[in-house]
């Protein structure tokens, strides 16, 4: 079976890229992806010094990568900080684009689809946070989907329950999850 990661780049108990990941989530599952959601916050990953990593991989960064590398791709929420995506998150994508000295892992990005995603308050929910993701992964041998979604006014966009209010951008989002179950499955066989 396919198997997917899904992530969010923010450690907010109530963030709203957690929401929109989910969401396509539901999405790759409904295609036939085994996805495994993963939150962020659950991992004290430190903050990255090759001094700390001279001294061994931490257990909680070989922890995720184990996550990354089992996945056959990858659903990413990138929220945008200052025009770029968050710190907590490109902290974790350096970290994992290491090969860990100490345990025999593959690689968490290499020759994998990802759909990347972003919810922000604003108007432009985040998309120019979503070039950088972007960037980032190609440079980490990723293939991203040309598709990709940003939920603008993300206050009134979500309801209580996590939920999209809007019909359309559900399905678009998980039109995008979808999208990466089936180019991920078309890699691995
Ligand atoms: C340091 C910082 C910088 C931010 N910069 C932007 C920005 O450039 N564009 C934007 O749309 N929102 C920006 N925001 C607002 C975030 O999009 C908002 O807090 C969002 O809800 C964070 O995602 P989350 O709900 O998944 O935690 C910024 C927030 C912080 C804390």
């Amino acid at each position: 079976m396919t198997k997917l990661i899904a992530i969010a780049g923010s450690l907010r108990a109530q963030s709203f890229n957690k929401n929109l990941v989910k969401i396509a989530a539901k999405g790759a599952e409904e295609a036939g992806a085994e996805v495994r959601y993963v939150d962020l916050a659950d991992f004290a990953i430190p903050l990255y010094s090759e001094d700390l990593e001279a001294e061994g991989t931490p257990a909680s960064v070989n922890d995720l990568k184990h996550l990354f590398a089992q996945a056959d791709g990858i659903l990413l929420a990138s929220p945008e900080y200052n025009g770029s995506i968050s710190g907590v998150l490109k902290n974790a994508l350096d970290w994992l684009s290491r090969p860990s000295k100490d345990a025999e892992i593959g690689s968490a990005f290499q020759g994998k689809v990802a759909g990347i995603m972003a919810t922000s308050p604003g108007g432009l929910g985040g998309i120019r946070g979503l070039a950088h993701t972007r960037d980032i992964l190609f440079n980490l041998g990723v293939m991203v989907s040309p598709k990709q979604v940003a939920v603008g006014s993300s206050y009134q966009a979500f309801n209580s329950e996590g939920q999209l209010t809007d019909a359309d951008m559900e399905q678009r989002v998980k039109a995008l999850g979808a999208e990466v179950a089936a180019i991920a499955k078309q890699l691995i066989n």
